[in-house]
């Protein structure tokens, strides 16, 4: 399989062009100002499907050939899209079963995007023929790097296909065996037995049923499964007619409807879009630590090869809850924190700001007006020419000794789950948290799935592991026994993965690592504290207190307070050469440092930076053959000190991004 960067060798840099909102006068602009900027990638036809086919089976290349020409004359490259994101007004006209019918079993009609129905064999058809024909037209040009399949897939559809084919997709899950299914989905309880497949409707929406949590993850590892198929149909021309084009389809990070992992084997490269959320201060080390486990939830799905950050916003996103501007300096960082976390290129939605519609005040390179003194447009210039100096970094990868196992079905069986709290459960900032701790280390560290080896790291983290699947309680049983260290938490082991708990009670199959027994766990009130003791120093434990029994394990943390004073709070259980430790409690950032510092030394971990970290700034390491890229990043808004063990002193100014890299020949150089 192809992967990314073979045929511009470079960091790419560039990002969705939509040369069909404009006047061809502008066209020319646009390629002058592409040079300025170091832009050497377009991403073309993510929504160019009606002006591609303006009524049916007529299909009209001769614009996009235009502008192909015009990149290539100026030396740009180019990734096209497969426009199925936007069905036309004539298709849905014609074919109104091609639009989405949303949870309320209403069809929608036609506009806004992803408002298909991925499970309609019409629509199928007339993606499998737009994408035939552009691989034909254009598969052979020697500027196409990639093709970027659809734009972020997403959602579900409740058509009368798609309950077919969810109907379909259970009898193979079930072999055929309703028995299999009843007694998985617990249906006795409230008589919600089956007694034929064509009973089973999906879960949710306004109507639906929301009591049996099986069903409705099910229903969420079917839509991933419908996606993928339907990506595949999309796919699968490109791949017969230029094998030797990388296939990518851009990905939205912790989005919660889809799991991403079944995608990555279907794709060449992985590519996603990362819109932090500026709710807070952009200065926040969290709204950078949250990117940055975006960044490496993404490339975990395709482990040990570089990535693409597809889009981001050169200037701020108008979809935010308000519009604050990037301070100067923040884009730069942003663009080199994906580079520092396996990025072989940083491209933006969007090259030039839309007149009209909905995104008309999204940020973009190029923003009303044209001008090339714009600020925005002037920092996107820097990083562009920035970018262009460092060609000898693509191929590198990081090789983090640390994971995190995030995943999307037990995440889904957690939010099913009625109960313990109907307050947010937080799995995905538990999973930030910890990750969090390691970023701020300066320790790269990779986000896996529970499926996912586990070979070749020291310390693996598994929060708030709700729903665990047959095999992963035996993988680390192995992966500890050998000498690695494990950390569960708090609700962990609940269930299997048909979110039945498991009959020997809360941990199931991960008693025998973690040497302990779970019996309840006591949600506190908003506000509510109880005291935990640690290594003789107290701490506060809110939201969950979870009480287990030790069998093998020992005690590190103690809860003080309430009935349970006295009882395990934290435990540690020595397997083998490892240890596996259970934290029964939500906890704050200080309690997560004291814990996790002295298992990082056990561990033996390598702390890539000689010295003091101070707060907000981070490490990321990308190894190459022959070279190791440090990149020494500052989150904050205002400048950095870092001293090494050896003496020497570097400045980082606010946003600061420095490289660094050892040849495996010399020492540390700039
Ligand atoms: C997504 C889409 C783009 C654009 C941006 C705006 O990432 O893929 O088409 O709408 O959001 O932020």
């Amino acid at each position: 399989m192809a992967n990314l960067n073979q045929r511009l060798r470079r960091l790419w840099h560039g990002g969705d062009y939509n040369p069909e909102q404009w006047p061809r006068e502008v066209w020319t602009e646009d390629v002058e100002m592409m040079v300025d900027t170091e832009y050497h990638v377009a991403t073309l036809g993510v929504f160019s499907w009606v002006k591609l086919e303006p009524s049916e089976g007529e299909f009209d290349f001769e614009w996009l050939d235009d502008v192909i020409a015009r990149l290539t004359a100026s030396n740009r490259y180019f990734i096209l899209a497969t426009p199925s994101a936007a069905p036309p007004a004539w298709m849905a006209k014609k074919y109104p079963e091609i639009i989405r019918t949303g949870a309320d079993r209403v069809r929608r009609l036609h506009g806004n995007r992803v408002n298909y129905n991925f499970s309609s064999p019409i629509y199928q058809e007339k993606c499998r023929i737009i994408a035939t024909k552009l691989a034909e037209r254009y598969g052979n040009h020697p500027n196409l790097l990639a093709w970027h399949v659809s734009n972020e897939y997403g959602g579900a559809d409740y058509s009368a296909e798609s309950v077919e084919a969810f109907r379909e997709w259970l009898k193979v899950k079930f072999n055929r065996s309703l028995e299999a299914l009843n007694e998985a989905y617990w249906t006795a309880f409230w008589s919600h037995s089956f007694t034929d497949w064509s009973e089973i409707d999906p879960p949710g929406g306004p109507y639906g049923e929301t009591a049996i949590q099986g069903l409705t993850v099910d229903w969420r590892r079917f839509t991933t499964d419908q996606t993928v198929a339907f990506m595949e149909i999309e796919a699968a021309p490109l791949r017969a007619i230029t094998p030797h084009v990388p296939i990518t389809t851009n990905m939205m990070g912790t989005y919660p409807e889809l799991d991403y992992r079944k995608f990555a084997s279907h794709l060449d490269f992985i590519s996603w879009d990362s819109y932090p959320a500026f709710t807070g201060p952009m200065s926040e080390a969290r709204t950078w630590i949250a990117a940055a486990f975006r960044h490496d939830l993404m490339r975990g799905l395709k482990r040990g090869t570089p990535w693409l950050l597809m889009e981001y916003s050169p200037g701020s996103s108008n979809w935010y809850e308000s519009m604050a501007l990037k301070r100067p300096g923040v884009h730069r960082f942003e663009g080199w924190q994906a580079v520092a976390h396996g990025a072989d290129g940083v491209q933006y939605f969007q090259w030039r700001q839309s007149r009209g519609s909905q995104e008309q005040l999204h940020g973009a390179v190029v923003s009303h007006g044209s001008s090339r003194e714009a600020r925005v447009y002037q920092e996107v210039r820097q990083l562009g020419h920035e970018l262009a100096e460092w060609p000898e970094i693509i191929g590198s990868v990081p090789k983090p000794e640390v994971a995190v196992i995030f995943d999307w079905e037990s995440w889904w069986a957690l939010e099913a789950a009625c109960g313990p709290t109907q307050r947010p459960k937080r799995y995905p900032e538990t999973a930030t948290d910890y990750y969090g701790y390691f970023w701020q280390a300066g320790i790269p560290t990779d986000v896996i799935g529970m499926d996912d080896s586990l070979e070749g790291y020291k310390i693996v983290v598994v929060p708030m592991a709700y729903s665990i699947r047959p095999g992963f309680a035996e993988r680390i049983e192995e992966f500890v026994a050998g000498g690695g260290h494990v950390v569960f938490t708090y609700l962990s082991g609940w269930t299997d993965e048909n979110s039945l708990v498991f009959t020997e009670g809360f941990l199931g199959p991960l008693r025998n690592v973690l040497g302990i027994t779970s019996e309840e766990i006591d949600v506190l009130p908003r506000e509510t504290k109880v005291p935990v003791f640690y290594n003789n120093e107290q701490y506060a434990a809110h939201d969950f207190c979870e009480l287990v029994h030790p069998t093998t394990a020992e005690i590190l943390a103690e809860y003080a307070g309430e009935f349970y004073a006295g009882r395990a709070a934290v435990t540690q259980n020595g397997f083998g050469k490892g240890t596996a430790t259970y934290v029964a409690f939500r906890h704050d950032e200080r309690f997560l440092r004291d814990l996790l510092d002295p298992l990082v030394r056990r561990a033996e971990i390598v702390h890539p930076f000689p010295g003091e970290l101070p707060d907000g700034v981070t490490v990321q390491v990308r190894e190459g053959e022959t070279t190791t890229y440090f990149f020494l990043l500052n989150a904050n808004a205002h400048g950095a000190t870092l001293s090494t063990n050896d003496g020497e002193v570097i400045h980082l100014p606010p946003y600061g991004v420095e490289i660094r890299k050892l040849d495996l020949a010399g020492a540390m150089d700039e």
